[in-house]
């Protein structure tokens, strides 16, 4: 069964389609490696045995995606292509809301005329703002975004669950990631962060490995236990594992629109995750405590029971694994990029 991965050389991405292949489905990649890199698909033909079709087109570009659609007919889409970086989408809001808002309209224009069964999107759980009350159900209602990315999140969801209300044949699934971190247990594929790292995980990574000489804590003086703040660290090989079960069961099932968080459940602190990684690995993290970053909500984890109900799907990493494997890439990236 033919599945169309757009954003499929990226972190999620990488992941979801060597999942994909695993479960027996056919996935064929649309990215133009704005955020990514083409060897990438080198190591996920390494890992898989599997060659890997794929097309370099920008999803913005109606005439060529009318083109890849009408060659490949596939049965579902999963769509990943997207900007992420929360302060870049402050300083430059366009560029999101053309990627994100934009791109995804010309997606659905390009879908109208063909028999998809199931179209799962990359939501964040950046909707949720900051939250009355945790852990956060899908019924928890969505708050003012911090930033242009937010917004994004919030309108995609919104454009999709208008459009798919007069297609009853195409099942709408939003996934709502808490923190996607960590790599491939073989540190094959993991994340590629371009220039200075945003999130936690890459920054500490690089620290150990010397490519930074300190990662800044944004804060130790929050409403929490150890005063520091709490994500849900999700590791990325349960998220693409959420991909394909939720992408199965628009193929096989007629459904209502789906929203579902997908988060272990469990939150950790900053501090947490730096002294895991260092058991984990035997490795020191230097670290200072800065300022807090402006838009961080103190706490967030997910009530993930409506996707263990719906799917059957639960979390089979935790956090020192995801840790692990993330350092296990790291050091892989040094002989891949030598
Ligand atoms: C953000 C987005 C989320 C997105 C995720 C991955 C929001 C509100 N959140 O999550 O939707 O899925 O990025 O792209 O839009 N930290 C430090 N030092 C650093 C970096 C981070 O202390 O150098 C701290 C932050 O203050 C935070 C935690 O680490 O408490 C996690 O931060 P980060 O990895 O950037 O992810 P979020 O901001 O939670």
């Amino acid at each position: 069964m033919k599945i169309i991965v757009t954003g499929g050389a990226g972190f999620i991405g990488s992941h979801t389609v060597v999942e994909l292949i695993d479960c027996g489905y056919d996935p064929v990649i649309i990215d133009d490696f704005r955020n990514s890199e083409k060897f990438i698909l080198k190591q996920i033909e390494g890992i898989t045995s599997k060659p890997i079709k794929h097309y370099e087109i920008d999803c913005g570009n109606v005439k060529e995606m009318k083109r890849v659609f009408k060659e490949e007919n596939p049965d579902g889409i999963i769509h990943f292509a997207a900007d992420k970086a929360v302060n870049e989408s402050v300083n430059n809001p366009l560029k999101y809301y053309e990627n994100n808002v934009s791109n995804l309209i010309n997606l659905i224009k390009v879908i109208e005329e063909y028999d998809i069964k199931s179209f799962v999107f990359s939501s964040s759980c950046t909707v949720y703002g900051e939250p009355d009350s945790i852990p956060v159900k899908e019924s928890t209602p969505t708050k003012a975004a911090f930033s242009p990315y937010g917004e994004t999140k919030q309108m995609g969801e919104k454009i999709l669950l208008d459009y798919f209300k007069n297609k009853p044949t195409c099942n709408l699934s939003l996934l709502r990631y808490f923190n996607p971190i960590g790599a491939h247990r073989t540190g094959e594929i993991g994340e590629l962060p371009i220039g200075v790292p945003n999130n936690l995980v890459p920054f500490i990574m690089q620290t150990a490995s010397g490519k930074r000489n300190v990662l800044t804590v944004f804060g130790n003086d929050y409403d929490t236990p150890d005063g520091y703040c709490i994500r849900d660290y999700i590791h990325v090989v349960d998220l693409a594992v959420a991909h394909v079960l939720t992408l199965k069961h628009g193929v096989e099932q007629v459904h209502q629109p789906l929203v579902l968080n997908v988060g272990t459940g469990k939150g950790h602190s900053v501090l947490e995750v730096i002294r895991t990684f260092e058991e984990q690995t035997g490795e020191k993290v230097n670290f200072q405590i800065g300022e807090r970053r402006a838009g961080d909500v103190p706490s967030i984890y997910a009530d993930n029971a409506l996707i263990t109900s719906v799917l059957g799907w639960k979390p089979k990493y935790n956090l020192g694994d995801a840790l692990l494997h993330a350092w296990k890439w790291e050091q892989r990236i040094q002989q891949l990029m030598n």
